[in-house]
């Protein structure tokens, strides 16, 4: 089913809910990969109504970034969400989502401030207002986000303690190609040879996984590894390389029992992220 009015939805979910049904939802811009599909796949393995919504959010765009480019495809990710059984899509215009002039934001603090957040001002009280309106449109149990994005699933996590928002935030794991290479909607834009470069972003985090491995605990000896693998491409332009606590992001200089190892590059003018997430099992 599709929808792209917002009382539509509600009534749907209201009909679903008095079945005792669990409502799962998993946010999406759209241009859908196997990276989407996975976070569809586990939304059903903890829900019973498993909803998407794919809209392209300008509030989380920067004035120079991509937004106008953003790849669409909205035929192909509709067929694809019915193919892995999502049972509700919504797919708003973005006056239903922004009707009237919009007075409110939602700011997390400091744990913005980091990593991508400093490199885009603006972008995660996009992300939150949104992701806020989008919980209060479907009420729904649990949402799934993708570690790619490990930012987004903290400030996320954040947000709904901050705000007693009842939903439970169920992070899911990156989806790779076959090469290594985080799938992402903005791959798209990487010519063949960039996208051979930038295979080196999962090659810098497989070298901080082997030292971590090996036991090394220092955060500057990984980093610095990272970098230098890293700089081995020269397609490649480091924004940030940071090793984090993956809750609180706050730097880490001796890892202890979970790191956040996280990087973003520029491969020609695509700015692409990736990160590894490591726990002593
Ligand atoms: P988008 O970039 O479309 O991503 C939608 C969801 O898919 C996010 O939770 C993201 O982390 C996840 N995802 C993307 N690539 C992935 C991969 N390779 N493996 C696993 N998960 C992956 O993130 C957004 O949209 C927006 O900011 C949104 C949350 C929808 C708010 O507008």
């Amino acid at each position: 089913m599709v929808v792209d009015k917002i009382k539509d939805i509600r009534e749907i979910i209201k009909s679903q809910k008095s079945q005792n049904k669990k409502i799962g939802l998993v946010p999406t811009m759209g241009y859908l990969h196997e990276g989407h599909l996975s976070l569809i796949k586990k939304a059903k393995e903890n829900s019973d109504f498993v909803c998407a919504s794919i809209f392209v959010n300008p509030i989380q765009f920067g004035p120079n970034e991509d937004y106008d480019k953003y790849p669409r495809d909205i035929e192909r990710d509709l067929k694809l969400l019915e193919e892995n059984g999502c049972d509700l899509v919504f797919t708003p215009s973005v006056e239903e989502m922004y009707p009237n002039e919009r007075l409110t934001t939602i700011t997390v603090r400091k744990i913005t401030d980091k990593l991508c957040g400093a490199y885009r001002p603006g972008h995660f009280d996009g992300v939150c207002t949104v992701v806020a309106k989008l919980f209060n449109i479907f009420t729904p149990d649990i949402a799934v986000f993708g570690q790619k994005d490990a930012q987004q699933v903290a400030v996320i996590k954040k947000m709904v303690e901050d705000l007693n928002i009842p939903v439970e935030i169920i992070a899911s794991p990156i989806v790779r190609d076959k090469d290594g290479l985080a799938l992402s909607s903005r791959n798209t834009y990487l010519t063949h040879d960039e996208r051979r470069a930038a295979l080196i972003l999962n090659k810098s985090l497989k070298e901080a996984e082997k030292l971590l491995a090996a036991g090394e605990r220092s955060a500057e000896k990984i980093l610095d590894a990272v970098r230098k693998t890293l700089e081995n491409e020269p397609q490649c332009k480091v924004q940030y390389v940071s090793c984090v606590h993956p809750d609180t992001l706050d730097d880490l200089n001796t890892i202890g029992d979970k790191a956040l190892i996280a990087i973003a590059c520029y491969i020609g003018n695509t700015r692409l992220i990736d990160n590894l997430l490591w726990s002593v099992d």
